[in-house]
């Protein structure tokens, strides 16, 4: 990127198509609220920091920044999560604070959140989030088709929930004791085996230490087997990172310390949108592993490369890249809110996240909401 392309990115950039026309005073006097908010905010402005590449970088050898012609992302014939609505199953794993749960069942909900069904009256459009949302993210997943031409579907709900907060299998586990897990969650009453359209999603708390986490992943999806489990769905797992290790898991609200930081003059870490490092970090990750996920369930379906057991899918094409401009140490455009709090995507309740951009199989290039152009 050209120094003046840098600086050009810099201007403030308001993001009020419809409302352009208030002056900014007018818009002052409206009461400041964290959530319901539908009006965008002057404040808000674009920039493209430039960070420290991670200690550990759970990809380098899969980065390809938007080139098209390094990637050979191909279809493997197996299915895709096609039967709508996908329903999620939600296994809480260790202690959680509501408010955390909140926040990431807000992300979760948000991703079929443009789909107004039949509710067309002007409180459910008004309702909608504002551009860029979270269910325009999820449109570009929704682009994968497997070989019968059915779309990975655009509805995403959350259909169960099972709180573990006694760490019925430990503080400590590993790629097979998740399943060990699932299958105490499956057992439990209210929580049943939805061979149609289920998926697990695991997420430990922050005092859970499980198998390569922090070292090679931040979370991974995979599908259960029926000698763990009694059948397979298909489950992805993702830690809370914000005790062990956010500078690799909650990158980049956190960057590591030997970098410098403020006082030396050094890059800072982003201010994350909800102000819960290991959380916003989470959900990024969520949303990878999701992605990937509903686009390759079984593992042969969507992915580069030609070793199934370590394929590059969908998410790990575009890690570390949240808007237009990013590679080469940027992240990309994304949004800054009046209290310096960055984020590329509206969800529902005025919630705003910061979330990684999925490879197109159209554009065939990382594709995000906040793309400006
Ligand atoms: C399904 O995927 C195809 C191929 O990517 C795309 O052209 C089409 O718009 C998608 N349909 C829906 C309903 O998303």
């Amino acid at each position: 990127m050209s120094p003046a392309h840098f600086a050009l990115s810099l201007l403030l950039l308001f993001l009020c198509p419809s409302d352009a026309s208030l002056a900014p005073h007018q818009q002052q006097q409206k009461p400041q609220t964290v959530t319901l908010k539908t009006t965008p905010d002057p404040q808000i402005q674009y920039h493209n920091p430039k960070l420290p590449p991670r200690p550990l970088s759970l990809s380098s050898s899969k980065k390809f920044e938007g080139s098209s012609d390094l990637v050979q992302l191909r279809y493997h014939m197996g299915p895709v999560l096609s039967n709508s609505p996908i329903n999620l199953y939600v296994i809480w794993y260790g202690r959680w604070a509501a408010p955390q749960k909140l926040l990431i069942k807000d992300f979760l909900l948000s991703i079929s959140h443009a789909s107004t069904g039949g509710h067309r009256s002007p409180a459910a459009a008004k309702a909608r989030p504002p551009s860029p949302s979270v269910a325009e993210w999820w449109r570009t997943v929704s682009l994968y088709t497997d070989q019968t031409g059915a779309n990975v579907s655009r509805k995403v709900f959350v259909a169960g929930e099972h709180e573990d907060a006694a760490y019925s299998h430990g503080r400590s586990l590993t790629r097979l004791s998740i399943q060990q897990v699932i299958a105490t969650a499956a057992r439990a009453a209210r929580f049943p085996v939805d061979h149609r359209n289920g998926v697990y999603l695991v997420l430990t708390a922050e005092d859970v230490t499980m198998q390569d986490f922090c070292r090679a992943v931040c979370g991974f999806h995979y599908f259960t087997f029926p000698s763990m489990v009694g059948y397979t769905l298909p489950y992805a797992w993702v830690g809370n990172s914000g005790r062990q290790c956010p500078e690799v898991c909650a990158y980049p609200f956190a960057i590591p310390g030997y970098m410098g930081g403020s006082a030396a003059g050094g890059p800072k870490p982003l201010s994350p949108p909800n102000a819960d490092v290991g959380v916003d970090g989470m959900i990024s990750v969520i949303g990878h592993e999701l992605a990937e996920l509903s686009s390759n369930p079984l593992v042969n379906a969507w992915y580069a490369g030609e070793d199934p057991t370590a394929p590059t899918e969908i998410g790990d094409l575009c890690e570390g890249l949240y808007g237009t401009g990013g590679g080469g140490g940027y992240i990309g455009q994304v949004m800054r809110d009046g209290g310096g709090r960055s984020f590329n995507m509206n969800g529902q309740r005025g919630r705003r996240f910061l979330v990684q951009w999925v490879w197109s199989p159209v554009l065939k290039a990382c594709a995000g909401p906040n793309a400006l152009d």
